[in-house]
C-alpha cells in the first residue's frame, strides 16, 4: 500500500476534477466494486461530511449516501437545519467492499490498511474543498481523519483533525442497527444534536 500511496502522490492532481478522474480510473483495492463513488457537493462547502465507504446502492448508482443510511442522514440533516446540497459528502474509502451471500451483497468494514490506502485521496479531496468543518460519521471516518482508533460514543463532539476543525459523531448505519425503541430514538436525537452543533460551529 505504501508504494501505491507514493504512486498516487506522484500524480499530483491540480484540481478536484483531476483528482476525481484519477479516483474513477483506479482499480478497487479489494476487487468487486462496480465503480468508485466520488464525493458530492460544492467546493468551498462550509461542512464536509465523511462516511465510511459506499454501500450496495451507492455502488450501483455511483453517488454517496443514497441508500438506507443516506436516507436517514438526509432526515437528520434536515432536522438539524443543514442543507444537504450545500454540504460536501464523501467517504473515507471510495469503493464498496462486500461478501456475496446468494443474491445479496453484504457490506464488509474496511481494514485499517485499506483506510490508510485511501487516505491520500481523502486528504487531497479536502484540500480542494476547503471546508470550515469536517464531520466524521462513525469509527472508520474518524480513523481516516485522526490516524488512530476513535471510540465514537465516548469521544463524540468537536475534535481537531490536524489541518481541519472536526466533529466526531456516529454513523447512520449504527442507528439503523439499533433495536427499535426508546434507546434508538434517543440515539437518533443525539445524532441530530451533533449535526446541529456542527451547524453552529460554522455559522
Ligand atoms: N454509508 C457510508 O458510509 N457512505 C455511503 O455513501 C453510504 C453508506
Amino acid at each position: 500500500p505504501d508504494k501505491a500511496v507514493a504512486a498516487m502522490a506522484r500524480q499530483e492532481p491540480a484540481t478536484l476534477a483531476e483528482l476525481n478522474r484519477i479516483i474513477r480510473a483506479a482499480d478497487p483495492l479489494v476487487p468487486g466494486a462496480t465503480q468508485a463513488v466520488l464525493g458530492e457537493g460544492p467546493e468551498g462547502a462550509a461542512i464536509a461530511i465523511v462516511g465510511e465507504q459506499p454501500g450496495d446502492r451507492e455502488d450501483m448508482e455511483g453517488r454517496p449516501f443514497v441508500g438506507p443510511a443516506g436516507q436517514l442522514l438526509d432526515r437528520a440533516l434536515e432536522e438539524a437545519g443543514i442543507e444537504r446540497s450545500a454540504a460536501y459528502l464523501t467517504n473515507a474509502v471510495k469503493h464498496f467492499k462486500f461478501v456475496a451471500r446468494g443474491k445479496r451483497r453484504l457490506h464488509q468494514s474496511p481494514t485499517a490498511g485499506e483506510v490508510k490506502h485511501y487516505r491520500w485521496w481523502l486528504m487531497k479531496e479536502l484540500s480542494f474543498v476547503r471546508p470550515r468543518l469536517v464531520v466524521t460519521l462513525g469509527a472508520t471516518a474518524a480513523l481516516a481523519l485522526t490516524g488512530r482508533s476513535v471510540s465514537v460514543l465516548r469521544e463524540r463532539g468537536p475534535m481537531g483533525f490536524g489541518d481541519w476543525e472536526g466533529l466526531v459523531t456516529v454513523h447512520p448505519s449504527y442507528l439503523l442497527r439499533l433495536p427499535a425503541g426508546e434507546g434508538a430514538e434517543q440515539a437518533y436525537r443525539d445524532f441530530v444534536a451533533d449535526l446541529r452543533r456542527a451547524r453552529g460551529m460554522v455559522e
